[in-house]
């Protein structure tokens, strides 16, 4: 019976798994009911329709932080669940994990991400830090890299041996939907989720100037407590957009400040590579080159780049940068 690759992303917005061309990818939360140990009653997608509709015993938790498993209980159960879904156990003598983690994990930080997959159930666990997906797409002489997550923003200088230089920055799609939120509370006296202000990031959020969109959101205004909805403009939600994506340039401008002087030079002349569900932001690319003065490029399928150039790397053996 043959051995399966597997790839896991335990990641802070979304978990995504991939296997032979096949993608799980679903929002990084669980509905747990305690009695004797955690139970999983729902997750992903379906955890989300369950909002409001839940027992005194049960609590959505999401397990990730900042990129990092913060909960490996919950974790485990999810890992579980997933690959439950993906993959039918008894079609494989072996299952191999390939797990995907930030830049820069402490010793306790990596034992923790292990034993979510110990929990699981699975043995046989290799980290690999996301940056190393975009390895097969770019440049090995030397190439910048960054994937923006949902809570991290992950940046490196890459080589064909792996990350020459490398970092992790709290700075991610959720701090961003939350300083859209305040900003929304600011200007229109409302009181929105943050899963609304996420939906106005993504469907009218941009780094152009002059973005005549809008959108109608509902929220509870301040004053009077009453619901209500308010037509949201583009402009009014940019300043804390473009805030979040100033930090990430400027640590990737002080990224080159860490790699050998001789180096630099070209380094820069490559440009950027992105990925990660925050390089779909309209405008990326021209921001980048506005701060940084140098070329982007926003892989066209963001979200999946990193599970897709791991794979190829594990097809073609090219794994001597993972940590076995
Ligand atoms: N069109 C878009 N524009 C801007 N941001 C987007 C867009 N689509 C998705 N995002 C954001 O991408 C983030 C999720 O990206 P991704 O799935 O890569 O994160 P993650 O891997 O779960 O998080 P992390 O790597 O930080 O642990 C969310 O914050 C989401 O709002
Ligand atoms: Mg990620």
């Amino acid at each position: 019976m043959p051995k399966m690759n597997v790839i896991v992303d335990m990641g802070t917005s979304n978990v995504s798994v991939f296997c032979k061309n096949l993608l799980l990818r679903e929002p990084n939360i669980a509905l747990i009911r305690r009695k004797n140990g955690a139970e999983l009653v729902a997750f992903g997608s379906d955890a989300l329709n369950m909002v409001g509709v839940t027992d005194e015993n049960c609590s959505f938790i999401c397990p990730v932080s900042d990129g990092v498993i913060v909960n490996s209980e919950v974790a485990g159960l999810i890992i579980a669940h997933c690959l439950n879904k993906v993959l039918s156990k008894k079609l494989f003598t072996a299952i191999k994990i390939y797990a995907v983690i930030p830049c820069g994990l402490s010793v306790a930080e990596r034992e923790s991400a292990e034993a979510a997959f110990y929990k699981a159930g699975y043995k046989d666990v290799t980290l690999v830090e996301s940056v190393l997906g975009f390895l097969p797409f770019v440049d090995g002489a030397g190439t910048a890299v960054a994937d923006i997550g949902g809570g991290t923003t992950e940046l490196a200088v890459l080589t064909d041996k792996g990350i020459l230089s490398g970092c992790s920055l709290n700075v991610g799609g959720k701090e961003i939907d939350r300083r859209v939120k305040d900003k929304v509370l600011d200007i229109y006296n409302l009181a929105i989720s943050e899963f609304a202000a996420e939906k106005l990031k993504t469907e009218i959020g941009s780094l152009y100037d002059n973005n005549a969109a809008s959108m109608s959101v509902a929220g509870r205004g301040v004053l009077d407590k009453s619901v209500r909805r308010e037509d949201i403009s583009a402009e009014n939600i940019k300043g804390p957009i473009s805030f979040c994506y100033k930090k990430i340039v400027d640590v990737a401008e002080s990224l080159f400040t860490t790699i050998p002087s001789g180096m630099v030079r070209d380094v820069a002349a490559r440009g950027i590579y992105f990925g990660g569900g925050g390089a779909a932001m309209h405008g990326l690319q021209d921001f980048v080159t506005k701060y940084l003065g140098i070329n982007a490029y926003i892989d066209p399928e963001p979200e999946t780049v990193i599970l897709r150039g791991i794979d190829k790397l594990i097809e073609s053996g090219k794994t001597e940068s993972f940590h076995k």
